[in-house]
């Protein structure tokens, strides 16, 4: 890793282990983006685009007619000064102007990299692990300073981003608009891809080919959303999982948020992303600062799993924080689907006493534990135990389990309040509502306005409280509506729509305070199941509730394109009951055992109403887990099959040193007389012998002392035949361990 400036070439080039990205200085004070892309060992610039005049876009320059903004690659653009494309900055003036002009003023290069206040980012653990470039810009006539930070790493291929305005003048300035990374391509020959969806359905793949004018992707429901997730990748055509360019930006942030592509009129691509100007404004007085979020920043010229893993190993190790950081994630029952709001504390021991028998190691109690609450009606925010139904308290209740050999885990979910709640009548300003209107309910409960100090004390008191007084492992931390009537009691008028950035630093602070006193807690994001699985939440919270839909058949893609980003280290997946509570579907329990093992498994269901042989299959899921669970939760993760593609879908988990891994390959649609599928594997070493137990449909064959061998290069060239498959829904699973033994020509899947 290194970050160099040069004079002569008047640059700046970042350079990680792969990945080079180099600025320009332009005339001495406009910042150009010359180049992001595979590494480079020098920069001479053989490729800026000349600075001619253009038909209808103005000069920018006093005596050079031929120079425009309008056709400069730039790093961070403005609006009204030549450039008429999508800005990243837009800032009002008290006389009513949004022209900024800003300009380079200095930089410095340093060892390691800053926080960021008030905001999640990924971290250091030492100065040697990275390099931070910061570039001051100014705007000198309405004193505003701009300093873009860039961060390149030494162990991980990624780079940073991120911006700090300060008000150095003496006039009100008001922020419009502030992306956190913007960058141009020469070309547009590009598709863009992005995650989109809905509840019970988030975290599809979509790829669609760039076009002249803006596409993007954002949210407006004051959450980072089921609908869109704040990513967004360019690639070049073609590109698939082993093989392409591809360019991608993850916002840091649980937000509003905007990603998008815009195509201009000489086929250049500006990408930007950042927190959505849409309902946004902050007022800057004069001294005062704003910190963007941070955008993670990857390329990738191995295609699309490259830029995954890429994204793997830095969210894994310098992202997530906490103890639960590079420890096994427990096996855990949750009682939700099992009981939802109707259960009493003999009805959870059973659940507890169904999960020990099978090995599993956590009970995780859901919503309904407190206040009145016995549907979604009622209580939010009234964080007292519900004594009808548990008597002896959480204390007696987590005592019982703990005896069983069992954690207990606890869902709170903190940011909202019950009309009908004891909160809600002692403090019915607390939620964001607007003097006048009607406070749209949502799940029938409305929104704690977490821009508000006295509302972050009472959150951060009433669950610090329970998590002292209760041996508590684990924490379900949910969030069930999206923003509407965003406004704040607590906030004059020119400041109203600050709220919804003012709820996600209120937010981080909360997540801050309650996880920073109790590291030793394993906290699970979760929010109507993945409507907000973003970086920020995993900063907190190093696992997610993936989604509510527990089909397995759905979940082949949510998790699919969830590790599009993600590793599966921060998926909660869970095995449920059939049918199905979402889809009404009914799929074999090996299915679903396989499906749920490729991310933090789970069950949500009740033990006393399996039939033995179900116990027995469950009971030997949670064993093979146990055995392959370093590898699913820390080890490279490898697509195979797309079920966005077909009717399969396939996938391996690899160990670091190639000694082992685990693949799966599952066939959600049989056609009658169709061809042995064949499966490429991935990421093996190609000259070790690899021993294949099978680990779905033959218990017995795991760890078998004979098992077929084969060198990694044929399973990777050649590729595994699947054989077996005679119905929907089923899978076929394999541990390969590289071992010293000569090949024996038998066949894995006879
Ligand atoms: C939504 C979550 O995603 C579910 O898993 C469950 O915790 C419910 N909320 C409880 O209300």
């Amino acid at each position: 890793m290194s970050i160099t400036f040069s004079p002569e070439a008047s640059c700046f080039h970042l350079q990680s282990s792969d990945t080079s990205y180099v600025v320009r200085l332009v005339k001495g004070h406009y910042l150009a983006t010359a180049y992001w892309g595979r590494r480079l060992d020098s920069w001479s610039d053989p490729s800026s685009p000349p600075l001619v005049g253009r038909a209808f876009s103005p000069s920018s320059e006093p005596g050079d007619p031929g120079f425009s903004l309008d056709v400069l690659p730039q790093e961070f653009p403005a609006f009204g000064n030549g450039d008429f494309r999508s800005p990243a900055i837009q800032v009002q003036q008290e006389d009513g102007s949004t022209i900024t002009d800003l300009r380079y003023r200095t930089h410095r290069i340093v060892a390691g990299k800053p926080t960021l206040e008030g905001l999640p980012s990924v971290y250091v653990e030492k100065d040697a692990e990275a390099q931070t470039l910061e570039i001051t810009l100014v705007d000198e006539l309405i004193g505003l300073e701009a300093v873009l930070s860039y961060v390149a790493f030494s162990d991980f291929d990624a780079l940073t981003r991120s911006v700090r305005l300060r008000n150095t003048g003496s006039q009100r300035l008001r922020i419009l608009r502030v992306l956190s990374a913007s960058c141009d391509f020469s070309g547009a020959d590009m598709e863009m891809l992005h995650l989109s969806g809905s509840w019970g359905r988030e975290r599809h793949i979509f790829r669609r080919r760039l076009a002249p004018g803006t596409a993007s992707v954002e949210s407006r429901r004051g959450a980072s959303s089921h609908q869109h997730n704040p990513f967004l990748a360019l690639v070049s055509l073609g590109t698939d999982e082993d093989s392409g360019d591809v360019w991608a930006m993850n916002l840091v942030y649980s937000g509003n948020f905007l990603a998008q592509a815009e195509v201009d009129q000489f086929g250049s691509t500006r990408m930007g992303i950042g927190i959505n100007p849409f309902e946004f404004a902050w007022t800057l007085a004069p001294g005062d600062s704003f910190q963007s979020p941070e955008a993670v920043l990857v390329h990738s010229h191995a295609g699309l799993g490259g830029m995954s893993r890429k994204f793997h190993s830095l969210y894994r190790s310098r992202l997530c924080r906490g103890s639960f950081r590079d420890l096994p994630r427990p096996i855990l029952l949750n009682n939700w689907e099992a009981t939802y709001f109707d259960f009493d504390e003999k009805k959870i021991l059973s659940l507890a006493d169904g999960a020990a028998a099978l090995g599993m190691e956590l009970l995780v109690l859901d919503d309904g534990w407190f206040g009145q609450r016995d549907d979604d009606g009622s209580s939010l925010g009234d964080w007292t135990v519900n004594c009808r139904k548990l008597p002896g308290g959480l204390e007696a209740l987590a005592r019982s389990i703990g005896k069983k050999g069992l954690r207990f885990g606890l869902w709170f979910e903190p940011e909202m309040v019950s009309v009908r709640s004891r909160l809600y009548r002692e403090h019915p300003d607390w939620c964001l509502h607007v003097p006048g209107r009607h406070r749209s309910e949502g799940r029938r409960q409305l929104v704690l306005d977490l821009g508000r100090a006295e509302v972050r004390d009472y959150v951060v008191n009433a669950v610090s409280s329970i998590l002292r007084s209760v041996p508590i492992s684990y924490v379900k931390w949910d969030m069930n509506r999206h923003h509407t009537e965003a406004g704040s009691a607590a906030l004059p008028p020119e400041r109203q729509k600050e709220t919804s950035h003012r709820y996600i630093l209120g937010l981080y602070d909360v997540l801050e305070r309650i996880t920073r006193s109790f590291p030793h807690v394993l906290f699970e994001g979760c929010s109507g199941g993945g409507g907000r699985f973003d970086p920020g939440i995993l900063a907190y919270m190093p696992q997610i509730w993936t989604s509510d839909n527990t089909d397995a058949v759905a979940r082949l893609s949510i998790q699919y394109g969830t590790s599009l980003l993600y590793p599966p280290v921060t998926m909660g997946a869970h095995v449920s009951a059939v049918p199905n509570h979402q889809s009404k579907r009914v799929t074999p329990l090996a299915f679903r055992g396989e499906v749920a093992m490729a991310g933090n498994l789970g069950y949500e269901l009740d033990p006393g109403k399996l039939l033995q042989e179900e116990k027995a299959e469950i009971a030997r899921q949670v064993c093979v887990y146990k055995d392959i669970r370093p590898l699913v939760q820390f080890g490279d993760f490898y697509r195979l099959q797309s079920p966005f593609e077909g009717d399969s879908a396939a996938w391996m988990f690899v160990a670091p040193d190639r000694s082992r891994a685990w693949v799966s390959f599952f066939r959600i649609r049989f056609e009658a007389n169709s061809s042995f599928p064949l499966l490429k594997l991935k990421g093996l070493e190609p000259g070790g012998r690899y021993a294949l137990a099978e680990t779905t449909r033959d218990p017995r064959s795991h760890g078998a002392s004979v098992n077929p061998l084969f060198s990694g290069e044929e399973l990777m060239e050649a590729g595994l035949r699947i054989t077996g498959i005679d119905s929907d829904f089923q899978s076929r699973s394999w541990l390969l361990t590289k071992t010293a033994q000569q090949p024996v020509r038998a066949l894995a899947h006879s």
